[in-house]
């Protein structure tokens, strides 16, 4: 069969600009604006994945898409995480190169075309804007902000062997083959997507870096809280050990652990007011709805359960765990009974425990939308 060009567009995008956003509305129009104007004479598309944002980011970039073609938009539902955001807008795009971009103006979309040039002149595999090579900067930042960054920037060397001045950077231009070859292996936890790209790639990318200004945000606030840095260290154990013992379970295990402090504090305190038993199942009680809000936040902050469904997830995992409370004391009652010393016997239930737990709350309590 012979392909046929359609008459007005002659050939596809060659870039696709992918642009992850999550509460971005009023910075949806002036960032097309700008990327018209820095792109011209590019065949290119812009794609934003949007996470559902309450303030109506999606409606208005379907809007814009009305009346330019340029414009796709990807609306994920029940869902958070911009990696996985930029992962799954690459793969709904068909061009050879692929730019990731802020939605915020952060990023200097005047680079673009540089970034473009250079990947095809020196047919590499990633070129980066960085805001720490020669004539970059990351423009009015505070202490605070430089030294963190600083920080994850060196951590990073824990599982990129390259050398990057800006690891931690959002703006960049990656080749569809080199993207295709890493894809299967990407983590997809957290912010750090060229992080996770670098330390997933099979065979090392050639790559090379250009400057840039990294300016103020327009509108909106920055999604980046506290909880990123716990995000960007399980991605970085992840890379490490995920291969050995997938990172969720070590993070719903850990914080087993700290149930088990809460059962022993909450008893204690509950033995000077009421009897044993009553003391007892309240450590109980306190423990696990510990452990579900830790879990919650961390182990399945991409799938924070809210409103009404923290009730009925609170209520699943109560089920779920006293079913493993029951096994947990059977299996260590067999196996005492078949004279294993006491702490192995217990160490079994409790192991049995914690993967039953873990395997039934993730497929129930935390379960994929
Ligand atoms: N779809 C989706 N889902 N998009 C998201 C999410 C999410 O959960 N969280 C953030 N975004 C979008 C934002 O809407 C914005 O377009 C972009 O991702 C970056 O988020 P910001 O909230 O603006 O992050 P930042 O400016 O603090 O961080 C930037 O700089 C860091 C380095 O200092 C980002 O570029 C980071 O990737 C970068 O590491
Ligand atoms: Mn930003």
């Amino acid at each position: 069969m012979v392909a046929r060009a359609l008459p007005g567009r002659a050939r596809g995008p060659e870039l696709s600009v992918i642009v992850p956003t999550f509460n971005e509305r009023d910075n949806v129009e002036p960032l097309l604006a700008r990327l018209e104007a820095a792109l011209c004479g590019i065949e290119w598309e812009v794609i934003y994945i949007d996470d559902d944002s309450p303030d109506g980011t999606a409606h208005e970039v379907r809007n814009l898409a009305q009346t330019n073609p340029r414009v796709r938009c990807i609306q994920r539902i029940g869902r958070r995480g911009l990696s996985s955001a930029v992962i799954e807008g690459m793969l709904a795009s068909s061009a050879p190169y692929l730019a990731v971009i802020d939605a915020d103006l952060q990023h200097d979309e005047t680079v673009l075309p540089q970034l473009l040039g250079t990947i095809k002149e020196q047919n590499l595999d990633v070129v980066i804007g960085s805001r720490h090579a020669p004539g970059g900067s990351v423009g009015k930042w505070g202490r605070r902000r430089s030294t963190i960054s600083a920080l994850a920037a060196c951590v990073a060397r824990f599982v990129v062997s390259a050398e990057l001045s800006d690891p931690m950077s959002g703006f960049f231009i990656i080749s569809r083959p080199a993207f295709e070859r890493t894809v299967r292996h990407l983590s997809g936890q957290g912010f750090k997507i060229l992080v996770d790209l670098f330390a997933s790639t099979p065979v090392a990318y050639r790559f090379s870096e250009i400057p840039y200004v990294f300016r103020q945000r327009l509108h909106g606030v920055s999604k980046l809280d506290s909880l990123v840095a716990w995000e960007y260290l399980t991605l970085l154990l992840d890379k490490l050990f995920g291969r050995l013992l997938p990172v969720r379970f070590a993070s719903f295990a850990a914080i087993g652990l700290s149930g088990v402090g809460v059962h022993f504090v909450t008893l204690y305190c509950a033995l000077q007011l009421v009897s044993f038993p009553v003391a007892q199942a309240a450590g109980t009680v306190v423990a696990m709805t510990s452990n579900f809000v830790l879990n919650n936040i961390l182990t399945y902050r991409d799938r924070r359960l809210v409103g009404k469904r923290f009730i009925t997830g609170l209520a699943s995992f109560y089920g779920i765990c006293s079913l493993g409370a029951v096994a947990n004391v059977g299996i260590a009652s067999a196996a005492f009974g078949h004279h294993y010393t006491w702490w192995l016997s217990g160490v079994a239930g409790a192991a049995v425990g914690a993967v039953w737990n873990y395997a039934v709350s993730s497929a129930f309590t935390w379960q994929r939308r």
